[in-house]
């Protein structure tokens, strides 16, 4: 009976000691519970790392504005998750490294590395382009996507197209062409010139537009990265289903944004 009534003693003190700990230490209790049971624990530890990130380099992988699955049929999840979580993150780290070597750059946005390429230390100079480049287009792209696009460019834009190219669908077949064409990865491109007007191009690999003085508007990565797993070879088919996707609010937005710049 003695030892019962001990054991009954300990057994509340133990209770009553875990429950002011828990109550004292609510989040950190949370995150030991979840990895304890092979949960990951998202929020202090991304909140973390961003943070860290930060402090180390001058850029951030920004977090997609949309879940993973939300551009399926036409963007697979699994091909966002990889293409956002590890194609993005790699040019991000692979652009801090570069940084890294030369602090006199830090606090430069990548569009201002990228337009002015020729004048950065030799050393890091192909990096940037490959991975400034990289973040530049890969930031611009999840952007100007979404799971409620208009379908049909909406605004100035809209009429830009329209005196541009005529209507709507030849932009768009110039567009696809220029993505189709690409030989190996790259991007297909409607910029705004140097000049003041709209140009359907193509870059090859990460090259960013900036590098030439032209400002990109919307771009679309043709890279197989960003299709293979679910078009495998048919890049055409990928090309003519990810205008499902566009978000012609955002790319107005750009518009206004390419215009801007040739003022300054
Ligand atoms: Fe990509």
């Amino acid at each position: 009976m003695q030892i019962k009534r001990s054991f009954r003693f300990i057994f509340s003190l133990v209770l009553a000691i875990s429950l002011v700990w828990v109550s004292l230490n609510p989040v950190n209790s949370l995150a030991t519970a979840l990895t304890s049971q092979g949960v990951q624990n998202t929020f202090p530890s991304s909140e973390t790392n961003l943070v860290a990130q930060a402090k180390v380099g001058e850029f951030v992988l920004p977090p997609l504005p949309y879940a993973y699955d939300a551009l399926a049929p036409y963007i697979d999840s699994e091909t966002m998750t990889f293409h956002h979580d590890k194609h993005h993150a790699g040019y991000v780290k692979n652009l801090n490294g570069a940084i890294s070597k030369h602090p006199e750059l830090k606090g430069k946005s990548v569009e201002a590395l990228l337009r002015d390429l020729s004048n950065l230390p030799e050393d890091i100079r192909s990096t940037v382009r490959n991975n400034g480049g990289g973040h530049a287009n890969h930031t611009m792209f999840w952007e100007i996507m979404t799971p409620d696009s208009q379908g049909q460019p909406t605004g100035p834009i809209a009429s830009a197209i329209n005196d541009t190219f005529g209507d709507f669908e030849t932009f768009k077949q110039e567009f696809n062409t220029a993505g189709k064409k690409r030989f190996g990865s790259g991007w297909a491109w409607l910029v705004l010139t140097k000049d003041g007007t709209l140009e359907v191009t193509s870059t090859a690999n990460q090259d960013s537009p900036f590098l030439d003085g032209n400002y990109p508007i919307m771009g679309n990565d043709v890279w197989e990265h960003a299709y293979y797993l679910n078009y495998q070879n048919r890049r055409g088919d990928y090309l003519d289903a990810w205008w499902s996707v566009v978000n012609w609010e955002e790319v107005n937005q750009r518009f206004e944004q390419a215009q801007d710049s040739l003022k300054s």
